[in-house]
């Protein structure tokens, strides 16, 4: 090589380093944690607007009812007015690009949102002001836990009566054991909600009521601009001071480094439907969450400004678009550049594989894309190739920590009512699990084949059976099993050989043939941990890499 020409390479790839390290710095990626109804919908909407991703009030909802009439399979979350799927919404604001990884607005898929938690590098915990903390939401934060993640809280619905702020406070500090650092501070609320504190500047943002669904004007006033007095009653601007006060004396000091290892969360009050609050909440978003954040292989830590490109799967999604009756791979880039065409390997399996069409999912619609960076989300055509889970990489071979399972709460056998289309039923099953519509079990006795299904809620396994019916033709027949909890034996078959009898709880044994025990109740399995107080169990799958599971 001639020196000019080696030059000329240095120079290209100094340049392509320092893309790399501007598209990080200007990379946040986050997934919205909320109770159905609390907000999310408008909260997400409301985003977008302010992104420019979308033109108008109203499209999220818009698009989800098109979604609606186009989807086939699901064709039930037309028949129940639900959201099943989800995708990847990304937007730009002020030259920084944002990821939203949606999650399905219905409970019973929350294990799809455990996975979409999986690729996210910050979350948006949404409350209703009037309700505080609701279970689905602190089943949801356990898993943000587990990842150590920051979470930002937003209290909406502030324009209606709701719980007192410091009780909110509270109820977060206490029962999740998390600290919090109210960013802004309500003045009032519901009828009486006059706007927020702003508690670094102490400027207040007014609150204007406006029409439903019209976005409120927000007028921002200094503490001391002799308007305030006109605007707002003294004896609620007095009652915001002195809690503010007794925050700032009594309360937990802002840190960055305790927000970044999820153990602070800052707090913001606002209205998601008439849009008051959600630009304050975006810019300091914007300042305070992680930028792609390096993730565990077994070869440690991969820096997502490592030149190599790598990505791991974390969700599969069949049937997309019915008329192609395609699969699609959710991948998460973790780091390096990744360009159209490029040829990585696939760890499981060692192949070679050259990602032709990779896609930008944007709710329902898509566009090839040419390159993506860490914390963006890419779509893979998906020929029955990858699993959850898996690793792509160029480089040196590596593999990231699997995405683990959590623990299902409904159990039902599944049978197959017609022996002769049972090469079918095992296809759909098959297929079924490997997406991760549902965790599949088996009995320990290996007669007896039939598959259990495994799921979070019961509207999963409807959807398995009408999609065992309407994509592979077979019909199938559910018999529940009246068990509610599953735990994983820590130590595995050894530890549960060395236990001897075991009372109360029916042994099973996973995809890749690890025992849980399931139990009808709490009080049974904590009966059981009584007994043997050297038993130790786990609500969450040891995660699993390299080993291929058991098919049906
Ligand atoms: P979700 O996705 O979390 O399930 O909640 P979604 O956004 O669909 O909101 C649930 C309901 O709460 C909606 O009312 C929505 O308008 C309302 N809402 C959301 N944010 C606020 C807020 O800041 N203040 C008030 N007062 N209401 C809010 P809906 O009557 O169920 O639906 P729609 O008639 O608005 O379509």
């Amino acid at each position: 090589m001639t020196k000019s020409n080696e030059n000329s390479r240095t120079e290209e790839a100094i340049i392509s380093q320092s893309n790399l390290t501007q598209a990080v710095a200007n990379r946040r990626n986050f997934a919205i944690i909320s109770h159905p109804d609390a907000g999310k919908t408008t909260l997400t909407e409301k985003l977008l607007l302010y992104g420019g991703a979308i033109q108008q009030a109203g499209a999220v909802k818009a698009r989800g009812e098109q979604r609606k009439v186009t989807s086939d399979w699901m064709e039930l979350e037309k028949q129940r007015g639900i959201s099943i799927t989800s995708t990847v919404l990304q937007f730009d604001y002020f030259n920084n690009i944002i990821n939203l990884l949606d999650t399905p607005g219905h409970q019973d898929f929350s294990e799809d949102t455990y996975r979409t938690l999986a690729a996210a590098d910050n979350a948006v915990m949404l409350e209703d002001a009037a309700k505080g903390l609701e279970p689905q939401t602190r089943k949801l934060f356990e898993v943000c836990r587990l990842r150590k993640i920051p979470i930002f809280t937003f209290i909406n619905k502030m324009d209606r009566p709701g719980q007192e702020p410091l009780y909110l406070l509270d109820e977060i500090e206490s029962e999740l054991e998390l600290l919090t650092w109210p960013v802004n501070w309500p003045i009032g609320s519901g009828e009486l909600f006059r706007g927020v504190i702003d508690r670094r500047t102490r400027d207040i943002m007014l609150y204007s009521r406006a029409e439903r669904g019209k976005q409120a004007k927000e007028y921002q006033l200094g503490l001391d601009d002799p308007k305030v007095k006109d605007l707002v009653e003294d004896e609620l601007l007095e009652k915001a001071l002195e809690e503010l006060e007794l925050l700032d004396t009594a309360g937990t000091e802002m840190d960055q480094d305790l927000i970044k290892a999820g153990e602070l969360t800052p707090v913001f009050f606002g209205s998601a439907m008439t849009n008051f609050g959600v630009r304050p909440f975006l810019d300091a978003f914007l300042e305070m969450a992680q930028t792609p954040a390096p993730r565990i292989s077994n070869l440690g830590l991969v820096d997502p400004l490592q030149k190599n490109f790598s990505g791991f799967v974390f969700k599969l999604q069949a049937n997309m678009d019915p008329k192609h009756r395609d699969r699609v791979a959710f991948l998460r880039v973790c780091s390096g550049r990744f360009e159209k065409d490029m040829t990585v390997c696939h760890a499981r399996t060692g192949k070679s594989i050259k990602l032709s069409r990779p896609q930008k999912l944007f709710g329902q619609d898509r566009a090839v894309v040419d390159d993506a960076y860490p914390g963006d989300v890419i779509g893979l055509n998906n020929p029955g190739m990858f699993s959850i889970g898996d690793t792509l990489y160029t480089g040196t071979r590596l593999e990231f920590e699997g995405i683990p399972c959590f623990s299902p709460e409904i159990f039902s056998w599944l049978r197959n009512p017609n022996p002769s289309s049972f090469k079918n039923f095992r296809k759909g099953v098959n297929q079924l699990r490997e997406e991760g519509a549902i965790q599949i079990l088996y009995d320990v006795d290996e007669s007896k084949r039939d598959p259990i299904l495994a799921a979070v809620g019961q509207l999963q396994l409807e959807v398995v059976q009408y999609r065992l019916e309407s994509e592979y033709g077979v019909q199938s027949r559910l018999e529940p099993m009246s068990f509610q909890v599953a735990r994983w034996v820590n130590g595995g078959w050894k530890t549960l050989e060395n236990l001897g009898r075991v009372f109360n709880c029916k042994i099973v044994r996973d995809s890749w043939a690890r025992p849980v025990l399931l139990f009808k109740n709490d009080w049974n399995l904590n009966q059981l941990l009584e007994d043997h107080p050297e038993l130790s169990l786990s609500a969450v799958a040891p995660v699993v890499s390299g080993v291929e599971p058991i098919s049906l």
